[in-house]
C-alpha cells in the first residue's frame, strides 16, 4: 500500500508533481477577484484555496466547506471580498444568505431566523430566514454551494452564538418546527470590527491625504503587527470554542494611498457601468488625470477605508453627471470629458456627439479652451458645466 511512488514511464524515476497549481476554474475565480478586491490578497487566496478544496471534493463532510473569520478595519473590503466571490460564483451579489447580527439580539429575532416551533405565535407569520430552500436559493449545477455571511458577529446575541456554533462543529441547525437544515455545502464567512481602533493607530497617526500618503512605505513593517492586535483583540472577546472552529483568520490591511488609487479606478468603472445601465441615455465619460487627484484629495481618510471615497465620487461627480442626464444636456452615445478649471478649480463637463467626426479622446486643452468660449473646429456639441 505504501510502496514507491508513481515512477514515469521513460525515466523510471518518480514523477515530480506541482501542489501549488490550482485547476482553472479555481484560478479564473482568484484572478476574478483579485480583480475586484484591491490590496487584500491573502483574503483572495483563502477565498480560492477554499474554493478549490470543494472542487476537488475534499471539503469533510460534516462541516462546513469553510470557515472564516475576517476582521479589520472598517471599510477595507471585508464585505466587498464576500459579495464579489458571490458574483464571481453566481453572477450576482446577492448571492448570498445575509445575516447582520445586529439585528438578531432578541429571542423573537431569532425566530426571524429559524422560526417558531409550531403552535406559538407567529408560526407561519414569515418564513425563517436560514431554511435549507434560502440555503440552496443561488446554487448552479457548476457550484453546488451556498455562501452564508453573518457581519458584525460581535454584536451577537447568547442564542444566536449557540446557533453559530452549531454551525461551525456540526454544519447543521435545527428550525422552529424541527427541520434540520444541512450547512456541509455552505462556505460560513463571519466578519468583525473588533481590533480596528488600534489597528487604525498603529497604521496612521493622522487624518487625510497626508497621513495616507506618510504610511505609504510603512506597510509591510506593520502588516504583523496588525495581525497580532486583531487576533488578540478577538481572542479577548470570542470564546475559545468559537475560535477553535474558525478555519482561517484573514486580517484586512488598512488601505493605503496605491490601493486607493486602484479603487478609485475601479469605482469610476463602477459609475460607468450605472450610466450604460441607465434609461434611455447612456453615455461614456473620462476623467482627467487632475480630477482624479481631487476625487483622491476629498476622498482619502485612512480611518474610513474606502467608503469615504466612494462618498466623494458620489458628491463630486455622480451628482453633476445626473443633473446633466436629468436635463438632457447628455444623450444616447455621447462622449463626456471631465476636466478640471485650473483657473476656478470646479469642474469642466464637455461633451462631443456622436454624430461628430472627433472622436479621440479630447485634449484637456481643447476642453478648457472652450470653456474659456474661444472657437475652435472642435467646438461642436461641447459646453461647460462648471
Ligand atoms: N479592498 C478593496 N478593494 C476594492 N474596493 C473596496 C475595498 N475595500 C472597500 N472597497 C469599497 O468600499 C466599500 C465598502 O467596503 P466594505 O463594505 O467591504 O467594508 P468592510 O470592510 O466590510 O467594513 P465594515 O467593517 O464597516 O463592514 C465596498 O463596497 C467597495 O466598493
Ligand atoms: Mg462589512
Amino acid at each position: 500500500m505504501f510502496g514507491r511512488p508513481e515512477q514515469t514511464r521513460d525515466t523510471m524515476g518518480p514523477a515530480f508533481l506541482d501542489p501549488d497549481r490550482k485547476g482553472s476554474r479555481a484560478q479564473e475565480f482568484e484572478e476574478m477577484l483579485a480583480s475586484r478586491v484591491v490590496g487584500q490578497e491573502r483574503a483572495v487566496r483563502v477565498m480560492s484555496s477554499l474554493y478549490q478544496i470543494f472542487l476537488a471534493g475534499l471539503d469533510q463532510r460534516d462541516r462546513p466547506i469553510g470557515t472564516l473569520l475576517l476582521l479589520g478595519p472598517t471599510g477595507t473590503g471585508k464585505t466587498h471580498v464576500v459579495e464579489r466571490a458571490a458574483e464571481a460564483l453566481f453572477g450576482t451579489s446577492s448571492a448570498i444568505v445575509k445575516i447582520d447580527c445586529a439585528e438578531f439580539q432578541h429571542s423573537h429575532e431569532i425566530a426571524k431566523l429559524i422560526g417558531s416551533p409550531p403552535g406559538y405565535l407567529g408560526h407561519r407569520e414569515t418564513g425563517p430566514l436560514l431554511t435549507q430552500e434560502n440555503l440552496d436559493r443561488y446554487q448552479t449545477e457548476d457550484n453546488q454551494l451556498s455562501i452564508v455571511l453573518f457581519d458584525e458577529i460581535e454584536k451577537a446575541s447568547d442564542s444566536l452564538w449557540q446557533l453559530l456554533l452549531g454551525i461551525l462543529d456540526k454544519a447543521t441547525l435545527t428550525l422552529g418546527d424541527n427541520r434540520r437544515v444541512d450547512f456541509s455545502h455552505s462556505l460560513v464567512v463571519m466578519t468583525s470590527n473588533l481590533g480596528a481602533r488600534e489597528i487604525s493607530e498603529l497604521i496612521s497617526g493622522g487624518v487625510g491625504f497626508a497621513a495616507a500618503k506618510a504610511v505609504k512605505n510603512s506597510t509591510n513593517v506593520t502588516d504583523e503587527k496588525i495581525y497580532r492586535t486583531a487576533l488578540e483583540a478577538a481572542r479577548r472577546n470570542f470564546s475559545p470554542e468559537f475560535m477553535n472552529r474558525i478555519d482561517k483568520v484573514v486580517v484586512f490591511r488598512s488601505l493605503q494611498e496605491q490601493h486607493f488609487r486602484q479603487i478609485l479606478d475601479l469605482e469610476l468603472q463602477a459609475v460607468q457601468n450605472r450610466i450604460i445601465h441607465c434609461d434611455g441615455s447612456s453615455f461614456t465619460f473620462q476623467c482627467s488625470d487632475a480630477v482624479k487627484e481631487v476625487l483622491l484629495e476629498d476622498g482619502i481618510d485612512p480611518h474610513y477605508g474606502a467608503r469615504h471615497l466612494k462618498r466623494a465620487v458620489e458628491r463630486i461627480l455622480v451628482y453633476p453627471l445626473s443633473n446633466l442626464i436629468a436635463t438632457k444636456q447628455v444623450q444616447l452615445g455621447d462622449f463626456v470629458y471631465v476636466d478640471l478649471s485650473p483657473e476656478t478649480g470646479k469642474l469642466i463637463f464637455s461633451r462631443y456627439h456622436s454624430a461628430d467626426t472627433f472622436c479621440e479622446i479630447p485634449k484637456p486643452e481643447i476642453a478648457r479652451a472652450i470653456s474659456r468660449n474661444i472657437p475652435t473646429q472642435s467646438a461642436r456639441g461641447i459646453f461647460s458645466a462648471a
